[in-house]
């Protein structure tokens, strides 16, 4: 699993980010360790607790995530991937806090596009079962479902980005090749568990 923002550094003391509060991750893992899975979550800077029983990796950046679950993937049945990766970062952090100068302007910041990390997970030999999630601003199922495409997955996971971050409820949209489901509004631990539920049957299936 992997959950919450990534950090791209701009230099020692600024960075790029976004909202996600990595609570609705948080909520997957623990409801995947209650319903007996072994679960590694890949975590990017959030102050959430570690759900009972789940092994934690903390990272910052995407690169890092990336570097986190690339090797750790194969031997995993399953990839959900939750985490609102940083679509790209700075080309290169400085490497001390870049000055105000009186006159100067402000200082161009040239981005480079980050690494997928579920892209790579769902493209290697012995890829686990790839779950992705798509956070829109609009109309969600539309999204969803192109990016199950793009991404070549078997599921994408669809909600309202703005409605639900740093939030404690949220409503899912599930997207596959059957059809899709919506899982109502509720609390981020009920829908994960409703989640691991439907994970759980397809698995099985
Ligand atoms: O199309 P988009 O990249 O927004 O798709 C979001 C899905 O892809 C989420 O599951 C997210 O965790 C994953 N993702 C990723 N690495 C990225 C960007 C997105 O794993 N660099």
């Amino acid at each position: 699993l992997t959950a919450g923002p990534t950090f791209e550094a701009i230099d020692p003391v600024r960075g790029i980010t976004n909202l996600s509060s990595g609570k609705m991750g948080f909520a997957i893992a623990r409801a995947a360790t209650e319903a007996g899975a072994a679960v590694t979550l890949v975590a990017g800077p959030v102050a959430l607790a570690t759900p009972a029983g789940v092994t934690r990796i903390d990272v910052k950046s995407a690169r890092q995530m990336h570097d986190a679950v690339l090797p750790l993937a194969a031997s995993h049945d399953v990839f959900i991937a939750t985490a609102a990766v940083a679509d790209w970062r700075p080309a290169d952090a400085a490497e001390h806090k870049i000055k105000k100068a009186p006159g100067q302007g402000a200082p161009a910041l040239l981005l480079v596009e980050n690494p997928d990390i579920l892209a790579a997970v769902a493209v290697l030999p012995k890829r686990p079962y790839c779950v992705g999630f798509a956070a829109e601003s609009h109309e969600v199922e539309q999204h969803a479902r192109a990016k199950l495409v793009r991404k070549n997955v078997p599921l994408i996971v669809g909600n309202l980005g703005p409605a639900t971050f740093g939030q404690d409820h949220n409503a899912l949209l599930l997207v596959d090749a059957v059809g899709t489901r919506a899982l109502p509004h509720a609390d981020k631990l009920t829908l994960a568990r409703q989640l691991v539920a439907e994970i759980s049957s397809r698995l099985n299936a």
